[in-house]
């Protein structure tokens, strides 16, 4: 039955001022905001004063307050926050991916032994609703792989970088400007943010509660300007990819710069746009697309929680009971571009097979098949001068 809802909010930067927008314009929700709990003091706001507090207990204490939503940018500030809601019986409502990501077990056990609510979409590719859709509608399915774009500033980067020629300093501090970067860029561009978001998805795909320590993120700092030639002279765009597939009983999850052909899904997806392909056994392909990144769009993804627990929506993790006892892998087959110069010694026997090899006085590469395990595990695997690009087999 639907409720009117009483919101604290912690929290009013990009994410909550586009929530408190969306809010404002839509016509059917049934809450109202009591009270907005912020750090700075000196920082002009663009709501009334009685709106702010600088204290968190008169959010978390006040016993008006059913709904918490935690929208700041400190994970652990955040964790801090959302348990201690939690533990209170409130409903929590966040957008922290690496709060989530790193703290799942315990999530799930605060959420179970107070029986409150947690909702977390706006943490994953912010307007694709994909967690709701792999928690209740591809409940029954057999998934297979679960991987995109999860990182709007990248593609954001990338985008510009390939279509504008922009330069890669140019182009992050303009996905910077316009509030799709995290506070650190460094999360985006390194690949931290997609892979706190595949560790999100993987507990709702497969089941399985993934330490973003035990997955691997390889960023797009390292792209070069002959990268981005050898990709053109192809017919390819670079898509920082995020990916995990059920491999026999175990997953494989990584996140990757990969060369992404005119046949993919992906390599339409631009600036700060996100994809998501989801494959079953039953659905088969299926493809989700929208605004991975921005104040709107993430708000849109809090909104709709917020919605959600008007009709007392909880996530049963319903792929936890199903596919227990999943673990990942890193014992597979990939193909990649490997690009160095010739001050990296690269030992080749750790390919299985080189399709290609280039050598000029400057930029050498290797196209080959490698074992992931025996590709992270080497020396040069995290090497300034070595540049690495995953290549899907079927698209060289
Ligand atoms: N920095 C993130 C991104 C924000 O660029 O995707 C949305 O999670």
């Amino acid at each position: 039955m639907s409720r009117n809802l009483k919101l604290g909010i912690f929290g009013f930067g990009v994410v909550g001022q586009g929530l408190y927008h969306v809010l404002e314009e839509t016509k059917g929700i049934k809450a109202e905001i009591l009270k907005i709990c912020v750090k700075n003091r000196s920082k002009n706001r663009a709501l009334p004063m009685k709106y702010f507090t600088f204290d968190k207990d008169e959010v978390l204490d006040n016993p008006e307050v059913d709904v918490v939503l935690e929208l700041i940018d400190d994970p652990k500030a955040a964790f801090e926050i959302v348990s201690a809601a939690l533990k209170k019986g409130k409903a929590v409502v966040t957008a922290n991916k690496k709060m989530v990501a790193d703290h799942m077990t315990e999530l799930c056990e605060l959420q179970q032994l107070y029986n409150a609510p947690l909702l977390y979409e706006g943490s994953c590719c912010a307007s694709i609703p994909i967690i709701r859709n792999l928690e209740e509608y591809y409940d029954n399915d057999l998934l297979s792989a679960v991987e995109g774009i999860f990182n709007g500033s990248t593609n954001f980067i990338l985008t510009k970088v390939f279509a504008e020629q922009k330069s890669f300093d140019e182009a992050l501090a303009e996905a910077q400007q316009l509030g799709y970067a995290e506070s650190d860029p460094r999360l985006d561009v390194e690949g931290f943010d997609p892979k706190y978001k595949l560790c999100i998805i993987l507990t709702h795909a497969f089941g399985l509660f993934a330490e973003p320590e035990e997955v691997v993120n390889y960023g797009i700092q390292n792209i070069s300007d002959f990268d981005i030639k050898i990709a053109r002279e192809r017919g390819y765009k670079i898509k920082l990819v995020a990916k995990s597939r059920k491999v026999d009983d175990k997953v494989m999850a990584m996140v990757m710069p990969q060369f992404v052909s005119p046949k993919s899904q992906l390599y339409k997806v631009e600036r700060e746009f996100n994809g998501v392909i989801v494959e079953g056994a039953f659905s088969e392909h299926q493809f989700f697309m929208g605004k991975g990144a921005g104040g709107y769009p993430t708000g849109s993804a809090v909104l709709s929680d917020i919605s959600a627990l008007t009709y007392a929506y909880k996530y049963e993790y319903k792929k936890t009971r199903q596919d227990s006892g999943l673990q990942l892998t890193r014992d597979f087959q990939i193909k990649i571009y490997l690009r160095f110069d010739h001050t990296v010694g690269i030992d080749r026997d750790r390919f299985d097979k080189i399709y290609e090899e280039y050598k000029a006085l400057d930029n050498q590469y290797i196209i080959g098949e490698i074992n992931f395990d025996r590709l992270t595990s080497s020396e040069w695997f995290r090497h300034p001068k070595v540049n690495i690009i995953l290549l899907e087999p079927e698209e060289d």
